[in-house]
């Protein structure tokens, strides 16, 4: 029931916030397989940055999975929720001034879309983290694409479940191609290029 609940507008600005960090508050939103590489750059991504002395922060798939959206499972429906919890919350980050870095499968284009449509233009930056499945089932780290070629896991995306690819990302990052370190840099040039830091 929302129809009572009235928004508050704090006295305190995002601009405000931003001005304090020296940074734009953003959603990098990292969308690709299971094994594509998305927490990996993430994370040396949120790193370079804290370097450069610019506050950023990861929401990873399998973390966010063990606490806040421990209840849901991969069924179309549960990933649909589970992205949507993520986007609220990226965008509460973002407001807050912090460069918000979330790495998800987001197998689906309507939910990326409302992820996008919750921020302001230029502040979703949507990050297609793109490697073919093949290479992706000789990598295998978990050995999930195993069990999922196995019929042990349901639903698995890429296997047994759909992964809609982004049509106009800002940026492609091809990691059977590019080194982390490359793809990182491509992100940094980016947000250097577009004010953000
Ligand atoms: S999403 O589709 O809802 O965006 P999310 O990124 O949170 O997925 O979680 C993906 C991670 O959960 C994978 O990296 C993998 O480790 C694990 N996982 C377990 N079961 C599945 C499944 N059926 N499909 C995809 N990933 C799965």
């Amino acid at each position: 029931m929302r129809k009572h609940i009235i928004w508050h507008e704090g006295k305190v600005k995002k601009e405000d916030r931003e001005k304090l960090l020296g940074q734009k508050g953003v959603v990098i939103w990292l969308t690709g397989l299971s094994g594509a590489g998305k927490s990996t750059i993430a994370h040396e991504l949120e790193w370079r940055l804290l370097e450069m002395g610019k506050l950023a922060y990861v929401l990873d798939g399998d973390n966010i999975r063990h606490g806040l959206n421990s209840d849901l499972g991969f069924s179309p429906e549960d990933r649909k929720e589970n992205i949507r919890r993520i986007s609220e919350v990226a965008k509460l980050f973002a407001d807050a001034g912090i460069i918000t870095i979330t790495a998800f499968i987001s197998p689906y284009k309507e939910d990326r879309k409302r992820a996008r449509s919750l921020l302001a233009e230029g502040e979703f930056i949507e990050v297609y983290v793109k490697c073919p499945l093949e290479v992706l089932i000789k990598r295998d780290p978990k050995g999930l694409y195993k069990k999922a070629l196995a019929g042990e896991i349901k639903e698995f995306t890429g296997i047994s479940a759909p992964y809609e690819e982004p049509e106009d990302p800002e940026i492609i990052l091809e990691t059977d191609k590019e080194t982390v370190e490359e793809s990182v840099e491509k992100i940094l040039n980016y947000l250097k290029e577009r004010g953000v830091i």
